[in-house]
């Protein structure tokens, strides 16, 4: 039997990244979660600079826009010239581009990334990419939040991370998803470890009386009153 439960046809997810700057995308997989995702073989991430489809030997992807305006865009052809490459190898279920005029990004968007096989992700620099790789390759747009940028790379940092810690057998029993602030729509309650009394700042009671269905409705009660405090938008969905 297969030591975790299968994914999708592959039983596991792949997420290509196309980049200028592959440095910037080193660390965040290497650590913690994701580290220990790819090591079970349920994450693979693989970060391509976008230079080896450069239209010349000078490493050339960007050029000035047409009509005038400050900042360069990224041209068509390397991003065409690496998706048709890496689309040889996989079928992308999604070619994402992370832009701050893409749909903001949630638990509900990453719940259900969560559930696709290979995903494409395209940083974008300078002042964007050709709107036509945007119209004939790009099947989803996401932004990370309301402001703007260098550059798409710590946005890709993100969902991969937000995506793969969803994938079933990345999180054990006590780090499971499930209790995440966002999954029912409500905020995480609050939460205290030892020492039971610091500075004379108590723990509530319930937590260290031991009953379970009390403490699961405090929580519970708890998590309502923060979300109403905080994010009664959320209440609303
Ligand atoms: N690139 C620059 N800013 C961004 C944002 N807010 N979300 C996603 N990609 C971006």
């Amino acid at each position: 039997m297969a030591p975790y439960p299968p994914l999708g046809d592959g039983g596991y997810m792949h997420i290509d990244i196309l980049t200028v700057l592959p440095e910037l995308l080193e660390s965040p997989f290497q650590h913690s979660i994701m580290k220990r995702a790819q090591e079970k073989g349920l994450l693979s991430v693989q970060v391509h600079q976008l230079r080896k489809w450069a239209v010349n030997e000078y490493g050339m992807v960007d050029d000035y826009q047409f009509g005038g305006g400050a900042g360069m865009l990224m041209m068509c052809e390397p991003l065409a010239k690496a998706i048709d490459e890496l689309s040889q190898q996989r079928k992308f279920d999604e070619i994402i581009f992370l832009t701050p005029d893409g749909e903001l990004f949630n638990q509900k968007t990453a719940n259900s990334l969560s559930l696709k096989e290979n995903l494409l992700l395209i940083c974008g620099h300078y002042k964007g990419i050709d709107e036509r790789i945007r119209e004939h390759f790009v099947t989803k747009e996401i932004s990370i939040g309301d402001y703007v940028l260098s550059g798409g790379e710590l946005p890709a940092a993100i969902l991969v991370d937000a995506i793969g810690r969803l994938l079933p057998g990345v999180l054990n029993d006590e780090t499971s998803a499930l209790f995440d602030s966002f999954q029912d729509n409500l905020l995480a309650p609050p939460v205290y470890t030892r020492p039971e009394d610091f500075r004379g700042w108590k723990v509530p009671a319930v937590l260290m009386g031991g009953n379970h269905k009390l403490i699961e409705e405090w929580r519970h009660e708890q998590s309502v009153k923060r979300t109403k405090e905080r994010r009664p938008d959320l209440l609303d969905e």
